[in-house]
């Protein structure tokens, strides 16, 4: 299957990570977008959730990884746009979950502090996981619905 490509993001508390994120996943062969911010100068979080989100839920074939100081904000802004499924998550195994369970399309990472060991194992198996369908796929249905019916 060809690989999603990846559109990267954060504020200014994230983007060490978001450097380093970005490494990461091209060293594993991904195409990487980067959607900002580009410097350690202080930025507005819903800015950058809300550029990864709209590219994300605009394209079958991109998935996002975002970043903030504790992830919180960046979730909640990118999960204002619609067909945006961003997980906040601070385990290997709450990433696969989000995926296989949620099928998350924006992984989102805190990056005040991080560690660089425990974010490759989380990033590796976020990108590892497959949506699996089935009583889940109800669920997140559910979701979409009320998407539709708030909008
Ligand atoms: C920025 O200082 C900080 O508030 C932001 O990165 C984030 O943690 C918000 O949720």
């Amino acid at each position: 299957m060809k690989k999603p490509v990846i559109v990267v993001g954060s504020d200014h508390a994230a983007f060490g990570m978001k450097e380093f994120i970005k490494e990461l996943v091209e060293g594993w062969g991904y195409t990487v977008e980067d959607a900002g911010t580009y410097s350690r100068e202080s930025v507005d979080y819903p800015d950058y959730a809300e550029k990864v989100a709209v590219a994300v839920a605009g394209s079958r074939h991109k998935r996002g990884i975002l970043g903030c100081g504790t992830g919180v904000g960046a979730s909640i802004a990118a999960n204002k746009i619609p067909g945006a499924l961003a997980a906040l998550v601070h385990s290997p195994r709450i990433a696969r979950l989000s995926v296989e369970h949620d099928n998350a399309n924006i992984l989102v990472l805190a990056g005040r502090p991080y560690r660089k060991k425990e974010v490759e194992k989380i990033v590796k198996a976020w990108l590892g996981s497959k949506f699996q369908g089935g009583r889940h796929l109800r669920r997140v249905k559910k979701i979409k619905a009320i998407e539709r019916k708030y909008r």
